[in-house]
């Protein structure tokens, strides 16, 4: 039984885990404020909050439900559109109204409760910031000027009136921005029983991000283990020097995470070229590297940081090193069962200069057609240690020696560039697909590695040495 509050009203709910969470909204719960576009993460059209229990309240985020499963809620606060409406328009419904920001309407609900959820949370009430809640919302009709001009009416209209930081709930509710019962969500939730533990041969459930687009009728009929109730997997923390990331951190997570942030020289614009908002809470680091996508972007990233993995079956544990885990395209050295538990960056990596690069159709919103990442450890002008990653050249996320082997040794200069391009392209073999030819991917690589120099060593390697 999965028990949750949904909108205003607590649920019972026998249902299979596995069904997605907007087709309850919609066929179950009958609250068609919630769209259905892509089914794919893309449009954010279906967006709903989930509230997750964090002290004496509701911890509220904007996802999108199509990547969701309704076991996820259990415990939960489930918030749709419909759940947000008052008496008459809040303050971001009308600055839309005001700035004819909604034509056809399809979109509206998504960029309202993505919106909502931006006000809720943590980040700064900036313009940047506002807009960058609304990222995965996608508009056909509006070209986005008028939303732009929502949300600075919205922000003007709030901002002296909210809390810049700390719990905005009770500004937010006395302004009308969202209902007063949201005072009381945790009490209209009552008690909660706890899930069962998840049986043999279960399938393992992460953010769904890549499961839910994959097999979501599969998934419905199967038992899961959901590991969005297991908070001992959830979170970064430091030992020794060594950062720990649990495997069901989310990729939000580690973008906000001053830990990774210290770690990582520029992660977040980094991480601001995977995905969306909307799907980054969702997708968690340990479902991208199980996925085994030969593109995934955080697995490149960890790669070539030289990361391990805390692998897991009941009593079992052991540790691998990420470079190992990937056996051919889409096989793993992963036995049934098991789960990754945390990804440990070694503390030597610190030191290490870091950049990642990725060419995909659009900047944003999108998958790499080739993606590399580069660490590199510099001690008196001179490259002692290197690793470099790849993605989109073979059928595997790959770490290339020989690329790191043209670098060690060698002081900072664009013909130790040059040399590591030539032997990463030597020793990739790229296929032609949708994404580009195979000789195409290559070229990208070479220029992606070019581009590694000139950011990190801008002086050393200008763009004219390398053109
Ligand atoms: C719209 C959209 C945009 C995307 N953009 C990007 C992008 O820009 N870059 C990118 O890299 N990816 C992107 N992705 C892919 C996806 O979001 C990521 O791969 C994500 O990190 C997957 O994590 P998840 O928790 O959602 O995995 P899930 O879908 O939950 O699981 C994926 C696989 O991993 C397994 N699994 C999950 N966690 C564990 C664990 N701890 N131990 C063992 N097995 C586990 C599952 O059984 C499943 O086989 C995008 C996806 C969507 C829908
Ligand atoms: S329906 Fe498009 S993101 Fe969910
Ligand atoms: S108003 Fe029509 S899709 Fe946005």
């Amino acid at each position: 039984m999965l028990q949750f509050l949904f909108n205003d009203a607590r649920r019972d709910e026998d249902l299979p885990a596995g069904m997605v969470v907007l087709d309850y909204v919609r066929r179950v719960g009958r609250c068609p404020g919630t769209k259905e576009g892509c089914r794919e993460g893309d449009c954010g059209a279906c967006t709903v909050l989930l509230g997750e229990p964090n002290g004496a309240r509701f911890r509220y985020q904007a996802m999108t439900s199509c990547l969701m499963p309704i076991g996820d809620l259990h415990g939960r606060h489930l918030v749709t559109i419909e759940g947000l409406n008052g008496p008459g328009l809040n303050a971001i419904q009308q600055a839309i109204v005001d700035q004819g920001a909604t034509q056809c309407g399809f979109c509206t609900p998504g960029f309202v409760v993505s919106l909502t959820g931006f006000l809720l949370g943590e980040a700064p009430l900036t313009e940047v910031e506002a807009l960058a809640a609304i990222e995965g919302n996608i508009c056909r009709c509006t070209g986005y000027v008028s939303i732009v001009r929502a949300v600075r009416d919205m922000l003007a209209a709030l901002r002296d009136k909210v809390p810049a930081t700390g719990d905005r709930l009770p500004a937010l509710m006395a302004l009308g921005v969202v209902p007063p019962y949201f005072a009381e969500a945790l009490t209209r939730l009552g008690p909660v029983t706890p899930l069962p533990p998840a049986p043999p041969g279960a399938v393992i459930v992460g953010g769904g991000s890549d499961l839910l687009v994959q097999q979501a009728e599969a998934l419905a009929g199967q038992p899961l283990r959901l590991l969005s109730h297991e908070p001992n997997l959830r979170g970064l923390r430091e030992r020794d020097g060594d950062l720990y990331i649990g495997a069901m951190s989310s990729t939000e997570d580690l973008l906000r995470s001053d830990l990774a942030r210290a770690f990582i020289p520029d992660l977040e614009p980094t991480l601001r070229l995977v995905s969306s908002q909307l799907v980054r809470r969702r997708a968690s680091v340990g479902g991208n590297i199980v996925n085994a996508s030969p593109i995934g972007d955080l697995t490149i990233m960890l790669l070539a940081l030289g990361a391990e993995l805390g692998l897991r079956l009941g009593e079992e544990f052991r540790t691998l090193p990420l470079a190992r885990f990937f056996l051919g395209y889409k096989q793993r050295d992963l036995r049934p069962g098991e789960w990754i538990e945390w990804v440990r960056l070694p503390a030597a990596r610190r030191s290490y200069c870091f950049h990642f690069e990725k060419v995909s159709r659009r900047r944003y919103l999108d998958i790499a057609s080739v993606n590399t990442a580069l660490s590199v450890q510099l001690v008196d002008g001179v490259m002692r240690d290197a690793t470099l990653a790849a993605g989109g050249v073979g059928p595997i996320p790959m770490v290339i020696p020989a690329a790191a082997g043209a670098l060690r040794g060698q002081p900072v200069s664009a013909a130790a560039a040059q040399a590591c391009a030539a032997a990463a392209c030597a020793a990739v073999r790229p296929i032609s697909d949708v994404r580009g030819s195979a000789d195409y991917k290559r070229l990208l690589l070479r220029q992606l590695i070019y581009a590694h120099f000139v950011e990190l060593f801008p002086e050393a390697c200008p763009v004219e040495a390398l053109c």
